[in-house]
């Protein structure tokens, strides 16, 4: 499948979102937007309205990543709204399954996500349930962090997890991707990158997403 980039707009200029949207446009798969509530991470960002505003500011699919606490019970709107991609936390979820499927039932791409220290293993019977597994590779709440290698083998291994149950579900990582780390993450098996300050600290953000893709592009498959 093709590498696919999602930039952050957690580091753009949130003034000024429709703008920071078109300048990654076309070049970028998706919007990634990360919505935090100050609970289940320690930062606050935005939420429903804003993106509802966002999907009428641009064609670019929104890769919503929620970083909250009851995903069961706030989730279901962000698809509802037109969200491309809902991504709920597994540990913040008391009914992953059910809001997992209620995702996919309003239309969205269903994705589950793990922070570093959380293995893959206990979710293997739930590939069939998801349509991408995000593998965080720092610990969520913040753009600009260091890419934490520590995940690389836990990327190796959902990447035979999902290959040997042949599902067609995303492998996408998120945090400190970047021209230096990106390759090592593709190698492992990612195909969909989230990279904020890699692309938004950029002199021409659309130009270091096309840099990035081509980069994962070749290491992709490369062991
Ligand atoms: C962190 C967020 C990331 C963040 C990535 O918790 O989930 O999406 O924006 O930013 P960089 O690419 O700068 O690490
Ligand atoms: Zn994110």
């Amino acid at each position: 499948m093709a590498i696919q980039i999602s930039p952050s707009i957690l580091n753009a200029d949130f003034a000024h979102l429709a703008d920071e949207a078109a300048a990654v446009s076309p070049s970028a798969d998706w919007l990634h937007v990360d919505v935090m509530d100050n609970h289940f991470v320690p930062n606050l960002t935005l939420g429903l309205p804003v993106v509802e505003s966002l999907l009428k500011a641009t064609d670019t699919p929104l890769d919503c990543h929620l970083m909250i606490e009851e995903p069961d019970r706030w989730a279901p709107a962000y698809a509802e709204a037109g969200a491309g991609s809902v991504t709920i936390h597994a540990k913040a979820a008391s009914a992953p399954v059910r809001t997992l499927r209620e995702i996919r039932r309003l239309g969205a791409r269903a994705g589950l996500a793990l922070n570093p220290a959380e293995p893959v293993e206990p979710y293997a019977d739930l590939v069939g349930e998801m349509d991408m597994l995000l593998l965080m590779t720092v610990e969520p709440g913040f753009g600009g962090q260091k890419f934490l290698d520590v995940v690389l083998p836990k990327i190796r291994r959902a990447r035979e997890l999902l290959d040997s149950r042949q599902a067609s579900v995303w492998l996408q990582v998120d945090g400190g991707v970047s021209e230096a780390t990106i390759e090592r993450a593709a190698e492992a098996g990612a195909d969909v990158f989230v990279a904020g300050s890699a692309v938004y600290g950029a002199q021409d953000p659309a130009k270091a997403v096309d840099s990035l893709r081509s980069l994962a592009t070749r290491a992709y498959g490369r062991s």
